[in-house]
């Protein structure tokens, strides 16, 4: 089945000439990053995101959001891309895929060689002023921060400063409209390592006019999928490239 699976998909990647990738937060658990959402690891079963990673705390309560939800983010940073970031930049940088649009926050696309990736969660490399949009390194904020400077000021009109992270309550960045324009128009979208229950993301594959689903738990919307791989994102994405070579003789 997995095998039979893995050509299927092999094959659609093949013979589809616009193809994105869309990712979540299973993409990186290879590399270490703890998901949200998995029975028993996942940080949610830990951590209440409505306290930790909420616009309404960051607002009212910044001392809390600095103490609590802040060192999810600068976490990120001591991590490194997997086997799966690796084979989709390789997929990207052959032609195979034209992009990744991700929910992660973790910068490992960008750091495996992926070119091509739309943010529409936020990123953990910058901060910007609520008011004058100034923009910071993450590094610098958490400085300002760790010298007890909550919530940490903007030195160019003196507004405070918050991370470019999407938090629960905030809108979604230009970069989701971009992705939902693209994959209006795109023939394959692969979604890879995500519960997909938070929307509006979780839209995107119904949009999409053939879906490849990619993740080890089943899904909200694995009956929209043409195919479903149950598996490790990085092992199945190998076998995956691997099969798509032996089809183009390479
Ligand atoms: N390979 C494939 N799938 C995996 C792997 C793996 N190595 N590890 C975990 N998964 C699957 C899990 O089975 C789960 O269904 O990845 C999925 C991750 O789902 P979530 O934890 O819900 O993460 P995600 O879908 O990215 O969450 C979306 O919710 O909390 C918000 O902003 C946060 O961007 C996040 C959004
Ligand atoms: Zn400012």
């Amino acid at each position: 089945m997995l095998k039979d699976n893995i050509k299927i998909a092999a094959q659609m990647i093949n013979n589809s000439s616009n193809t994105w990738v869309l990712t979540g937060a299973g993409m990186s658990t290879e590399s270490g990053i703890p998901d949200f959402r998995t029975p028993n690891s996942g940080l949610w079963e830990k951590i209440d995101p409505m306290e930790a990673l909420s616009r309404n705390v960051l607002y009212n309560n910044p001392t809390k959001f600095y103490k609590t939800g802040y060192c999810i983010l600068t976490q990120m940073s001591d991590f490194q891309p997997n086997e799966g970031h690796v084979v989709l930049a390789k997929l990207e940088e052959k032609g195979y895929i034209n992009g990744i649009i991700t929910q992660n926050i973790d910068n490992l696309h960008i750091r495996a060689g992926s070119k091509n990736v739309l943010e529409v969660h936020g990123n953990t490399r910058t901060g910007s002023c609520t008011d004058c949009n100034y923009k910071v390194e993450l590094k610098y904020l958490t400085k300002k921060i760790q010298n007890n400077e909550i919530p940490p000021k903007c030195e160019q009109c003196g507004s405070s400063l918050r991370p470019d992270v999407v938090l629960f309550g905030d809108q979604l960045p230009k970069e989701f409209d971009k992705a939902w324009e693209i994959v209006n128009e795109c023939e394959l979208l692969i979604v890879i390592g995500s519960s997909l229950t938070v929307s509006p993301v979780n839209y995107l594959p119904q949009i999409s006019p053939k879906v490849i689903i990619i993740n080890l738990d089943k899904t909200h919307y694995d009956s929209y999928a043409d195919i479903v791989i149950r598996g490790k994102a990085g092992t199945v994405l190998n076998k995956i490239f691997n099969s798509i070579q032996m089809e183009n003789n390479l």
